[in-house]
């Protein structure tokens, strides 16, 4: 999709994130390999390390659908600066889609872009595992 449209859907999606306590609103939103988009956002918890990201729900979201291949992933949160995924994103989106693509902005659109190897290098997998 292209950057503006990523941009304007976005912000509408990220105004719908149910971040009651933070008050920071996060989107998300993933392309799978065939250009289809699932959508993601936080959604907190009274017990606040309950809460679940933007790009977790996304990823979730579509693995719930069947979903198994996936090319980028845009994210917008309520920053001055592109909001980068947090650690344990990286971590799971490594695990389902370690060749990703990360088009971060900030809320006034300012981009960044990252594979997701870059931004998460010598990762944990299951390969690690012993075998079973
Ligand atoms: N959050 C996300 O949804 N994605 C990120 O990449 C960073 C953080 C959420 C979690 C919490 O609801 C709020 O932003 C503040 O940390």
């Amino acid at each position: 999709m292209k950057d503006s449209d990523a941009i304007v859907q976005l912000k509408q999606l990220k105004a719908r994130a149910l971040a009651i306590y933070s008050k920071f609103h996060v989107g998300a939103l993933l392309e799978t390999a065939e250009g289809e988009i699932v959508e993601g956002f936080n959604i907190e918890s009274s017990s606040y390390g309950l809460t679940i990201c933007a790009e977790r729900v996304a990823l979730f979201k579509a693995l719930t659908e069947g979903k198994r291949k996936f090319r980028r992933i845009y994210i917008m949160g309520d920053s001055k600066a592109p909001c980068p995924p947090c650690g344990a994103c990286r971590q799971v989106l490594m695990d389902y889609a370690p060749e990703l693509e990360v088009i971060m902005f900030s809320e006034k659109g300012e981009k960044q872009q990252a594979t997701l190897k870059e931004l998460l290098p010598h990762a944990f997998s299951g390969d690690s595992l012993p075998p079973r």
